[in-house]
């Protein structure tokens, strides 16, 4: 193989312990310029952005994850109404184009067929201001789409996608800033602020990877298990759904993912003490409501797995286990919060003994329908 394991027992653990390095990679021309610009996203990019109106992401997979965490960015920060769809879904479905959406793709490969497809569906809509975020120059996606940014995570070779997501995650985040910029929504201390927490970003990753002996131990109590549920809510719901993905993907294990304040609403009558609970809980503005959740689960005696920030304050208990982080981070938190749900399947895989870089079924690119 072109790419050596070096240190690491997987190609997954090696791409989990590089994010830090590949997020700085992905960021190394923001992080030098003094203040953003919208060509880092092309030379058309200032005039397209200028006549923007909303925004349209698809994709697949992992990357449908980083749309869905984008969404919550572009409409919070630069006030941007923004949809996101399913490649699969959206490039058969009867939709009405709105002019002036920027047409966005996110892939690893950039060779999805189901993204390419429906990226080409949506310029036969008449969209035809394209944007793709991809981790391949020369792909297909980068041909097709006019502006374009490059994820600088390098080669992925594991199945399960980890550093593509996380730099999806960083390049989208920049989008978002040179677009509330550009739409006069960004105040000058704000950007300053909001690129100094982006350059913090690697070294807060470093302090969150250091738990990993804390969640190996957890991962012990998941490898017996047939079901689990993952619940976040807000920026966090679509992290929560990307740990789910990660647990089925690498150990088989049934994982569901449900946004924190819907339990009532069905998965509540699964709750019992063989259906582990992970919960995305970061100390922000729906803390307490999410806490709220957590007592919903542990009155029908579910047992919780929570990945709190160091401040969120839930303390650890009968059936309560409780994981810190750092201290909360803000806009950027889902890139930190991620990474544990990552450690978390790669250990219960290992558990488990499955075949963590190239599970059952599955492939790294999916370049036929
Ligand atoms: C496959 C891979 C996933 C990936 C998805 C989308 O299913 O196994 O890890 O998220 O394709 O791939 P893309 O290259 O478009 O991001």
């Amino acid at each position: 193989d072109a790419v050596e394991l070096g240190p690491y027992d997987h190609y997954m653990q090696k791409e989990i312990f590089e994010q830090p390095g590949a997020l700085a990679n992905t960021l190394e021309m923001v992080s030098n310029a003094s203040a953003l610009s919208p060509n880092l996203f092309g030379a058309e990019a200032v005039d397209i952005f200028a006549r923007t109106q909303q925004i349209l992401i698809l994709a697949c997979g992992t990357s449908y994850h980083a749309a869905c965490v984008a969404r919550y960015w572009l409409e919070s920060v630069a006030g941007l109404p923004t949809t996101v769809e399913i490649a699969s879904e959206y490039r058969y479905r009867t939709s009405v184009a709105l002019p002036n959406t920027l047409v966005m793709t996110i892939s690893q490969s950039g060779e999805t067929a189901d993204t390419i497809a429906a990226l080409q569906h949506a310029k036969s809509l008449g969209m035809n201001d394209t944007l793709t975020i991809c981790n391949v120059p020369e792909s297909a996606l980068i041909r097709q789409s006019k502006l374009r940014f490059l994820t600088r995570a390098g080669p992925e070779i594991g199945v399960a996608s980890t550093k593509a997501f996380t730099t999806q995650l960083a390049a989208l985040f920049v989008l978002v800033l040179v677009l509330a910029k550009q739409r006069g929504q960004l105040a000058p201390a704000q950007e300053q602020e909001l690129l100094a927490a982006l350059r913090h970003l690697p070294a807060a990753m470093q302090h969150v990877l250091e738990i990993e002996p804390q969640i190996q131990t957890w991962a012990k109590a998941f490898a017996d298990k047939r079901h689990t549920l993952f619940l976040g809510r807000g920026v966090h719901y679509p992290i929560a759904q990307e740990g789910a993905l990660k647990l089925k993907e690498i150990t088989y294990i049934h994982a569901e993912a449900y946004a924190a304040g819907e339990l009532k609403h069905g998965p509540l009558a699964l709750v019992d003490a063989d259906m582990p609970v992970v919960v995305v809980a970061p100390n922000d503005a729906l803390i307490d409501k999410l806490k709220s959740n957590l007592q919903e689960v542990r009155a029908r005696g579910g047992e919780l797995f929570v990945f709190a920030d160091r401040d969120t304050h839930i303390s650890e208990e009968d059936g309560v286990h409780v994981i810190n982080l750092v201290d909360h981070a803000g806009l950027l938190s889902p890139i930190l919060h991620v990474l544990p749900l990552q450690l978390l399947s790669y250990h219960a895989a290992l558990v488990k003994g499955t075949d963590v870089d190239k599970p059952r079924n599955l492939a790294k690119s999916v370049t036929v329908e």
